[in-house]
């Protein structure tokens, strides 16, 4: 196909149908990586007709998951954002251990996990707090896409994505194996990785720490507040929310405050006066 385009009407038909599904929003901006994701998905289905294309994508449930999964973005990276693990370690882990029972779990998820590197950051972030073990964190990471998350279970990296790991972390938490690092299979079982839908009802609940950062940006804010007010139901009272650098609540009508801690923003559920 040469020099694929789509037309007007069937932008917002696959726009539409996209949304609705996993509330990824396609704009003008964006509409050319849209188009260019749609042309390749219709080569590997060998159809060359859009219209075609749509309606077997309605009726093939799998083709249609493996269509989302291949339009999102799932750029990421250990400790991505460092302050927010140096602020995790120092200050909220401890403040939140400090009114409970030692026995009790600490329980964190990573919504929107990616390839698994943040949720691995936070079970290294959580076993270097003083205080904490094995025994009393769970970490649950999820996405919506499956490719990423079998790269996310499988916990193998190559050497360059973890150029910024220091030595000290690589050869406590990874074996080498030519120019890949493994992740060990102790700070594997500190996580469970999940397929979930930020459409849907929230699989856990009362959550310490939810950290979803750098995945409201793909929404409008209509999808980023449904989403942020789902946090807030399965967050615990004294729970933190954590997003992207480039994402904020200002403005938006939700049940957080802001704090800054050390210049990060994180926000804690607003408990009425
Ligand atoms: C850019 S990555 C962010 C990864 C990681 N949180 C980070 O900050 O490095 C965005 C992730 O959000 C996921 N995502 C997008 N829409 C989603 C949805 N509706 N439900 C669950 N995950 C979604 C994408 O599949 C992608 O892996």
């Amino acid at each position: 196909m040469q020099n694929f385009s789509i037309s007007e009407k069937d932008f917002l038909s696959f726009k539409t149908l996209i949304y609705e599904e996993s509330g990824i929003c396609f704009n003008a901006v964006n509409r050319v990586i849209l188009e260019s994701k749609i042309e390749s998905a219709m080569i590997k289905a060998n159809i060359d007709n859009i219209l075609d294309f749509y309606c077997f994508l309605s009726e093939n449930r799998d083709s249609f998951f493996r269509f989302i999964d291949s339009i999102t973005t799932n750029l990421t990276k250990f400790f991505r954002a460092k302050k927010h693990f140096e602020i995790l370690q120092n200050k909220i882990i401890p403040k939140i251990l400090l009114n409970r029972q030692a026995s009790s779990c600490l329980k964190i998820w990573s919504a929107g996990c990616s390839t698994g590197e943040e949720a691995y950051s936070l079970a290294i972030t959580c076993l270097e707090t003083a205080g904490v073990n094995i025994e009393n964190i769970q970490i649950f990471a999820s996405d919506i896409s499956l490719e990423s998350l079998t790269g996310a279970k499988e916990g193998k990296y190559s050497a360059y994505k973890l150029a910024e790991v220091s030595p000290y972390y690589l050869s406590k938490y990874f074996d080498k194996e030519g120019g890949y690092y493994i992740v060990k299979d102790f700070l594997r079982k500190c996580i469970v990785f999940d397929y979930h839908n930020l459409k849907n009802t929230p699989p856990h609940r009362n959550i310490d720490i939810i950290f979803c950062r750098n995945v409201l940006i793909y929404f409008d804010i209509e999808f980023q507040k449904l989403t942020v007010n789902k946090f807030c139901d399965i967050l615990t009272n004294d729970g933190y929310l954590f997003l992207g650098n480039s994402e904020s609540l200002f403005g938006m009508d939700t049940r957080f405050n802001f704090n800054n801690i050390d210049g990060a923003i994180v926000y804690t559920k607003y408990l009425g006066d």
